[in-house]
């Protein structure tokens, strides 16, 4: 690696502020399971799930993103002006040409000099925006201002298909700037993409299509291969610094590195892409099988430590993606607002892994550490609030909110966001902000 490279690696860059938003609306997967004929176990064991969030007509990809980021700005503080960048990534786009951001920097009054767009790539599409912030802010163009990525989805499968069970909708929106309060992301990423048809939505389709035991393999596979391309890029990144600060002896972690110690000695948490928690599981025992024959460990020790290390550095962090269903490009960044709300303070200080995935397929493993006084800026995120706002539907009652169409509806004031669909007239979508935002 180049000097260069290593000078831009020492800017300081990662999430400043984190603001997430859920439809007010959800429903009970085992009621769901009951009405199909299904025994409920297969939801709360088989696939670890609980409740999904439904989306009501007066909700899409552009007034749940825009509720997260009017959150995130109020609650963490920074002002429109401050941002340079919008990306808004999405997979349940609201039209084929004019990108979704548009409409968020109209509703959240940002500057006209900010460059926006929206991005694709199934549920990787915000760790994509993530990194493009990232190298935007590390490359010195950014000038003093932040940038604001916001992951929104509905994920929507047929009524009455196996995929049913794993719906949901939820947004996130990040703060991404110099100095983050909240979480700086290391420079080592791993990198895996390879085309495959395990997810996806033809552009004539509200409902996604899904080879769902292959995508399972899908997920799997990438991970494996984004773990593998995350030790090469993390020994790089360690011997860049090494030769820039030669005879410092290297940082705790590349020691720990250096000595063969597995990812889970070294980290305090892994957050998984979770399409349904029971796939956050199956991804850990992976990673945990694929260390253990890395550094040579005593293969009789591998299950307990698996076990020992899920319970303790995965699964507590899976509440909102249990709560609230998939939302496809945002599941990963509710896993990091539960573990900043509920452990932040806490785990100030350690470094956690993330893993992001998104069919077709693209995939990054990358890690960062929870800034020293994160506790502060965690305690503004309030998921545990919007959870306990939420009503529960009836099946009979998801169904026929499923069949509206979007726009039809005027939503209660305690059921909208800091927007909402208010009608579509001559192709065009109208969005009404709520009196009392964020
Ligand atoms: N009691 C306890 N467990 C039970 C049970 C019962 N009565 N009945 C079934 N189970 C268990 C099964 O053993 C299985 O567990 P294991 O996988 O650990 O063996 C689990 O419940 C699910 O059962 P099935 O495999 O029979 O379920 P299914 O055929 O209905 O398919 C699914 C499940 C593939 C996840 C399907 O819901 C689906 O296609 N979902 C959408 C695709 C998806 O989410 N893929 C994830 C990877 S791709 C990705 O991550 C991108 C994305 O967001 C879409």
């Amino acid at each position: 690696m180049s000097q260069g490279a290593s000078d831009r690696d020492r800017r300081e860059v990662g999430i400043d502020a984190l603001g997430v938003y859920t439809p007010r609306l959800a429903l009970s997967l085992e009621d769901l399971a009951r009405a199909r004929g299904i025994a409920p176990e297969k939801v709360t064991v088989g696939l670890g799930a609980h409740t999904m969030a439904v989306a009501p007509p007066w909700e899409d990809a552009v007034t749940l993103g825009a509720s997260a980021a009017a959150r995130a700005l109020a609650r963490g503080g920074v002002a429109a002006d401050e941002i340079g960048l919008l990306l808004l990534a999405t997979e349940t786009a609201v039209d084929h040409a004019k990108p979704a951001s548009i409409f968020l920097h109209e509703l959240l009054g940002l500057p006209t000099s900010c460059r926006t767009f929206e991005l694709k790539h199934a549920c990787y599409g915000g760790t994509a925006g993530l990194m493009v912030a990232t190298e935007w802010l590390r490359s010195g163009a950014a000038r003093g201002r932040k940038a604001l990525v916001v992951a929104s989805d509905i994920a929507r499968y047929d009524i009455g298909s196996s995929a049913e069970l794993t719906q949901g909708a939820g947004a996130a929106a990040l703060v991404v700037s110099e100095a983050p309060r909240l979480l700086r992301l290391d420079p080592a990423s791993g990198v895996y993409a390879s085309q495959v048809y395990d997810f996806w939505r033809p552009l004539d389709r509200r409902e996604a299509l899904v080879d769902g035991k292959f995508s399972l393999d899908c997920y799997l596979t990438a991970l494996d291969g984004a773990l593998a391309d995350y030790h090469r890029s993390h020994a790089g990144h360690a011997g860049a610094t090494r030769d820039a600060g030669a005879g410092s002896g290297g940082s705790a972690h590349e020691r720990e590195d250096a000595a063969g110690a597995p990812l889970a000695d070294r980290l305090a948490a892994f957050l998984y892409h979770t399409p349904f928690p029971k796939m956050a599981y199956k991804a850990h025992l992976r990673l945990m099988e694929s260390e253990w024959r890395r550094w040579g460990r005593a293969a009789d020790l591998l299950g307990e430590a698996a076990e020992r290390s899920y319970s303790g550095q995965v699964e507590p962090w899976l509440t909102m993606a249990r709560q609230v269903g998939n939302t496809y490009t945002a599941s990963l960044y509710l896993c990091l607002a539960w573990l900043a709300e509920q452990q932040g303070r806490a785990l100030a200080g350690r470094e956690i892994a993330l893993f992001s995935y998104g069919s077709g397929c693209c995939a990054e493993l990358f890690t960062g550490h929870l800034q020293p006084g994160c506790g502060e800026i965690a305690a503004t995120i309030g998921a545990a609030d919007l959870l306990r706002a939420r009503r529960l539907l009836s099946v009979e009652e998801y169904e026929a909110l499923s069949r509206e169409a979007g726009g039809s509806r005027a939503p209660e004031p305690h059921e909208a966001g800091f927007c909402h669909l208010a009608a579509i007239r001559d192709h065009k979508r109208i969005y009404e902000r709520a009196a009392c935002p964020a």
